[in-house]
C-alpha cells in the first residue's frame, strides 16, 4: 500500500521544477512566481475529480481532520460519534480539538454502524464521523440521512480511500467535509500531505484561515499585508508536496486499476475456496487496497492466519491490530477516567464494543501492493487457499 511504488520520472520532474524555481512556499511572493501555484493546482484537481466546491491542501490527513473539525466550529467538550475500527488519528483529531470521541459499533461491512450512532446521539453530539476503512465506503446514505434528521454535520474520514466511490460519488465529497491522506502508507503519496473537501464556503473560509495562522489569503496583498481572522496553526502544504500531489492524482485511476485487477483474481480464488469476503456497501467503488475475509469463528480466523502466513501470506486478525482497533488504545480509557472536560465518561470502554469485538475477531486482512505482478498475485492466492483449507475443511 505504499504510494512510492508508482513513483517515476514524472515525480522527479515535478519536484525538480519546484526546486529549480526556488519557490517552495504556497503563499506570497506573487510577483516572483510567474503565476505558478502548485498546491492550488493540486486542490483544483481534487475539486475537479470530486465535484466538490472547495479543496484545501494541508500537512497530512490528521491535520485535515483537525482543520475540518475547527471549520465546523467544534468546541471543547463537544461529542463526536465515530467508529472503534479506524486508525487512531481519527480520535486523536477529536481529542486535539478538546472534544470527546464517542465510539459506536460496526456493521457487517466493518464500517460504523448507523443504528448504533443514532442510539448514541445526545444533546452534546456535534458531529458524526464515519471512516471508510481498508478501501471500502461506510454506509453514507444512512449517515447523510442521520445528519439531516438531527441537524449534525457529517465529517467523512476518507484518509484511506483516495479515489474510492460510493454510488458513483467520490468518498470525501459526500459529507459536510471529507478528508484525504497522502502519507507514505497510502496508495497515493506526496511524502506527507492531506486534503479537506467541502461544499460550504463558510466552512472552507474558516479552515483556510485556521490552517495558516489565521491569514485571510489574497493574491492582491503580499504575505503579512493580508488580513487576519483569529488564531490558527501551521498545517500548510508546501509546493514540493503540491507538485507531487498533481502527479499523484494524475496516476490515481491507473493505480486503482492495478489494485482492483489483482484483488479481483484473489477474491475469485477465495470464493472458490469457500471463503466469505467482507461485504461492502459499494463493490465498484472499493479502492482494493486490502483483502478482508470474515471467518465463521474467531478460532477459524486464527487457523486461517497461521496457515496462510505459513504459506507466504501476511494476514492479520483485525481485532489484534493495535493501530486500527480502539480496544488497544489505553490512553483513551485513561482520558475517560480522568474526565477532564467535565463531561460524562465517553463510551469507549471495551464493554461497549462487544459486537465490534466479536466481528473483528473473525476478520482477517492483508494489504495489497499496487504493482503486484502475476507471481505476487499467485503467491497471495496460494496463501489464501492454504488458509481456507486449514480454517474451513476440518
Ligand atoms: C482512517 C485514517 N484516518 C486518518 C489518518 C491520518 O492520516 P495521516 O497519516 O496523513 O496523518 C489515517 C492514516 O493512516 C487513516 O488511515
Amino acid at each position: 500500500m505504499a504510494g512510492t511504488e508508482i513513483f517515476g520520472t514524472e515525480e522527479i520532474r515535478a519536484v525538480t521544477d519546484v526546486i529549480e524555481r526556488r519557490m517552495v512556499h504556497r503563499y506570497g511572493s506573487h510577483h516572483l512566481r510567474n503565476g505558478i501555484y502548485r498546491v492550488e493546482e493540486f486542490e483544483n484537481k481534487a475539486k475537479k475529480i470530486t465535484g466538490s466546491g472547495y479543496a484545501l491542501g494541508v500537512a497530512n490527513g490528521t491535520a485535515a481532520l483537525i482543520v475540518a473539525l475547527k471549520g465546523i466550529g467544534i468546541q471543547p467538550g463537544d461529542e463526536i460519534i465515530t467508529t472503534p475500527f479506524s486508525f487512531i488519528a481519527t480520535v486523536e483529531a477529536i481529542v486535539a480539538c478538546n472534544a470527546v470521541p464517542v465510539l459506536g459499533e460496526i456493521d457487517g461491512t466493518l464500517g460504523l454502524d448507523a443504528d448504533s450512532v443514532e442510539r448514541l446521539i445526545s444533546g452534546r453530539t456535534r458531529a458524526i464521523m464515519p471512516v471508510h476503512m481498508f478501501g471500502a465506503a461506510a454506509d453514507m446514505d444512512r449517515f447523510t440521512d442521520l445528519g439531516k434528521k438531527y441537524n449534525l454535520p457529517v465529517i467523512e474520514d476518507a484518509c484511506e480511500v483516495v479515489g474510492g466511490t460510493y454510488k458513483g460519488r467520490y468518498l470525501g465529497s459526500l459529507g459536510t467535509c471529507g478528508t484525504w491522506s497522502f502519507d507514505p502508507n497510502k496508495t497515493l503519496t506526496v511524502g506527507e500531505g492531506g486534503i479537506v473537501l467541502t461544499d460550504s464556503e463558510d466552512v472552507y473560509f474558516k479552515m483556510d484561515c485556521y490552517h495558516d495562522h489565521g491569514h485571510i489569503h489574497s493574491k492582491e496583498h503580499d504575505r503579512g499585508a493580508e488580513g487576519k481572522s483569529g488564531l490558527g496553526v501551521n498545517y500548510r502544504l508546501s509546493e514540493v508536496q503540491g507538485a507531487l500531489g498533481i502527479v499523484a492524482l494524475e496516476k490515481m485511476l491507473s493505480a486503482l486499476g492495478m489494485l482492483r485487477a489483482a484483488k479481483k483474481k484473489i477474491l475469485k480464488a477465495a470464493l472458490d475456496a469457500g471463503l466469505k469476503p467482507r461485504p461492502v456497501h459499494d463493490e465498484e467503488g472499493d479502492t482494493a487496497s486490502h483483502v478482508v475475509f470474515i471467518l465463521p469463528t474467531a478460532e477459524k480466523a486464527k487457523r486461517f492466519k497461521a496457515a496462510a502466513n505459513h504459506a507466504g501470506g501476511s494476514f492479520g486478525i483485525i481485532a489484534d491490530n493495535t493501530w486500527h482497533y480502539a480496544k488497544h488504545w489505553k490512553a483513551l480509557e485513561e482520558m475517560g477516567e480522568k474526565d477532564y472536560f467535565g463531561n460524562r465518561t465517553p463510551s469507549y470502554s471495551p464493554a461497549s464494543m462487544a459486537k465490534s469485538d466479536a466481528m473483528l475477531s473473525c476478520a482477517v486482512m492483508a494489504g495489497l501492493n499496487t504493482c503486484m505482478d502475476d507471481s505476487a498475485v499467485e503467491k497471495m492466492i496460494e496463501a489464501v487457499r492454504a488458509g481456507a483449507q486449514a480454517a474451513l475443511q476440518r
